[in-house]
């Protein structure tokens, strides 16, 4: 009786003490949300001025998502840190991720540097897997930035993860990781290299397409004259 007590007890402080950390926790995740929306709303203003300017839209789409808990434990005890609220900011940079997908090549480059020269926007990495593919032939323009949210009694900085690519790299992207992470299935040599080959195919097709966008947008000033 008096050991059921004591676990009940033991069980009680333990909420207590955690009560506070997991508000904390959601008010920190509120941060990351907010911070996504400030980056989604600054993309959407450069898609509206571009599509102004010459009548298309560079962004296909955009999704945001907020790092699952379990998903942020892990990566943590993966870097071997412990699970606190400060190695969540200062240990990783995606719990916030924007994904942005592009109409043609031209249009990643374009808005990253538009974005990037923003006063408020500070880049902290850039990763150009379009320049540079991965072995597997994975490519997308990879920024790790920050963005300040405006609260009410004070100014946060915050990470973001921010991915851009094209359709076609987003296709790719999207069926290599449904391949990857099938159960119980190993990935055969020959699977690999055909992977590849499909990301080399979809290379081409955004080199191709991106010409046709070239010669449309000539034939569109040209008009103009
Ligand atoms: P992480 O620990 O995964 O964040 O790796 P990293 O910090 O070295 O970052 P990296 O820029 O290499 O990749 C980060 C993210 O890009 C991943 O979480 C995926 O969303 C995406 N990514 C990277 N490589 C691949 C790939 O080979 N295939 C697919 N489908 N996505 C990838
Ligand atoms: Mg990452």
């Amino acid at each position: 009786m008096d050991e059921q007590k004591n676990i009940r007890e033991l069980f009680e402080e333990q909420v207590k003490a955690s009560l506070p950390m997991l508000q904390q926790y959601e008010k920190l995740m509120a941060y990351y949300r907010c911070a996504m929306m400030e980056v989604e709303t600054k993309l959407n203003v450069l898609n509206e001025e571009f599509s102004l300017r010459f009548d298309r839209n560079p962004i296909n789409s955009i999704r945001v998502r907020l790092k699952k808990p379990k998903s942020i434990k892990e990566k943590l005890e993966r870097m071997g840190l412990a699970v606190s609220l400060e190695n969540i900011e200062e240990g990783l940079h995606d719990v916030a991720g924007v994904r942005v997908v592009c109409s043609f090549p031209e249009d990643v480059y374009m808005l990253a540097d538009a974005l990037l020269k923003q006063d408020d926007i500070t880049l902290l990495e850039r990763k150009d897997y379009i320049k540079k593919p991965k072995a597997n032939g994975y490519r997308s323009l990879h920024l790790i930035i920050t963005v300040p949210i405006f609260l009410a009694h004070e100014k946060r900085i915050m990470k973001v993860e921010i991915q851009l690519r094209t359709i076609a790299m987003d296709m790719w992207a999207s069926l290599e990781h449904q391949l990857r992470y099938k159960k119980d299935f190993d990935f055969t040599d020959a699977m690999a290299r055909e992977l590849q080959h499909c990301a080399d195919l979809s290379a081409e097709l955004d080199d191709r397409m991106d010409a046709l966008r070239e010669l449309v947008q000539i034939d569109a000033d040209s008009q103009e004259d």
